[in-house]
């Protein structure tokens, strides 16, 4: 068994966060959302990963990630050139994937690991598909399935306007060789992409076995703000890492789950967990509420922010406004206010500089 994660793409829903990075490299406590996959993948036993990267930002996704000697993984590199879609993505990993079964993940998908279980439920009932499900509110911003009662898929349909159940298709999959074929026998759609949910309903018409299982933890498209800030909420919850190896001076208070990295100084502050402070950060006369994520090389110095996630270098500076629900970008900086508004809500990209005046 093998793995691909698909980190291609131009990730433009998160402009202009990632207008200069990777959108799956976007960290969610502090840890790129692409590793969750790739230590989920690991867990389950697979061990021979390929990655999908695009010319934009492919360089990045590996000086990041490296061999996976890390992971305890092998990864490959696999370059797609234009973001032509998920099953061209496939067709592309090919070689890389020969005669193996494999997992497709989406690398911008935060999924409460259960690949164990999917795993069993694809090997033991021999199946040529099987799709991860999970009922959702807005089924149009998705690929939508419907199913019998005892998981069959019966049809699928990409981001559909009047959706046929409010299942979702969750971004990871599994599939023997037979989706090869499939994907050699689909065109592009209206979108210009080959699409896999095209393929596996190709799989379906030529009565492949195609079953679904129901994902009953939760699941992330971290595509948005608000997903990205639900996804930290998540993780911050579930698994923290609770060192403490910065410095921490006497008038500081520090409560309940939180984590400061090495080189850190926490100068007359208050940290309230769940918190994850990163490397050489400089934080004083700060509050820092539950639920923030805090990147390494950050400067807070005269500040109070809570559930919001700063990205590397960024400088937020005798802001007395309480920042909450943001997401400031990598080296944003955040300079004083003469004038006080009641609330402020951001969403700052990499480079942005915000004055209030
Ligand atoms: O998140 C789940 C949804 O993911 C499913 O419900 C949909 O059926 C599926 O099509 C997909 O929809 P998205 O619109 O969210 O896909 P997105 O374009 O964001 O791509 C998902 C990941 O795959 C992302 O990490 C970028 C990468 N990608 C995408 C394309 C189109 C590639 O590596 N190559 C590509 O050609």
């Amino acid at each position: 068994m093998k793995a691909i994660i698909l980190s291609g793409g131009k990730g433009t829903r998160l402009r202009p966060l990632t207008y200069t990075g990777a959108k799956q490299l976007v960290p969610v406590a502090n840890k790129p959302i692409l590793w969750y996959g790739i230590e989920s993948i690991v867990a389950a036993g697979i061990t021979d990963i390929g990655i999908i990267i695009s010319p934009e930002t492919g360089g990045e996704v590996k000086a990041k990630t490296g061999d996976g000697s890390q992971f305890g993984a092998k990864i490959t590199y696999i370059l797609q050139d234009a973001p032509l879609g998920l099953a061209h993505a496939v067709k592309v990993a090919q070689p890389f994937l020969g005669d193996a079964p494999f997992v497709m993940y989406l690398g911008d998908n935060l999924v409460e690991s259960q690949l164990d279980l999917f795993l069993d439920k694809f090997n033991s009932r021999h199946l040529d598909a099987l799709t991860l499900l999970c009922e959702v509110e807005n089924p149009t911003a998705f690929g939508v399935a419907q199913v019998d009662s005892t998981g069959k898929v019966l049809q699928l349909i990409e981001k559909p306007q009047n959706p046929p159940s409010n299942l979702a298709l969750v971004g990871v999959y599994l599939f023997s060789p037979a989706i090869h074929n499939a994907i050699s026998n689909i065109q592009p759609s209206a979108r210009g992409e080959l699409e896999i949910t095209d393929a596996i309903q190709y799989l379906i018409n030529w009565q492949k076995n195609v079953e679904s299982f129901r994902l009953s933890g939760w699941w992330l498209d971290t595509g948005k703000k608000d997903d990205l800030l639900a996804a930290n909420q998540i993780i911050l919850d579930s698994c923290l890492d609770l060192s403490i190896e910065g410095s921490i001076d006497e008038p500081s208070k520090v409560s309940g789950r939180v984590h400061i990295g090495v080189g850190t100084k926490i100068i007359n502050s208050t940290i309230r967990g769940p918190v994850t402070i990163g490397k050489n950060c400089h934080i004083e006369n700060c509050f820092i509420g539950p639920y923030s994520s805090i990147a390494d090389d950050t400067s807070l110095i005269e500040a109070d922010i809570e559930h919001s996630v700063v990205l590397k270098g960024a400088k937020i500076v005798d802001i007395k406004q309480r920042i909450v629900d943001s997401l400031i970008g990598e080296r944003a900086q955040l300079k004083p206010a003469s004038q006080r508004p009641k609330a402020l809500r951001f969403m700052i990209g990499d480079d942005s500089q915000i004055e209030l005046t």
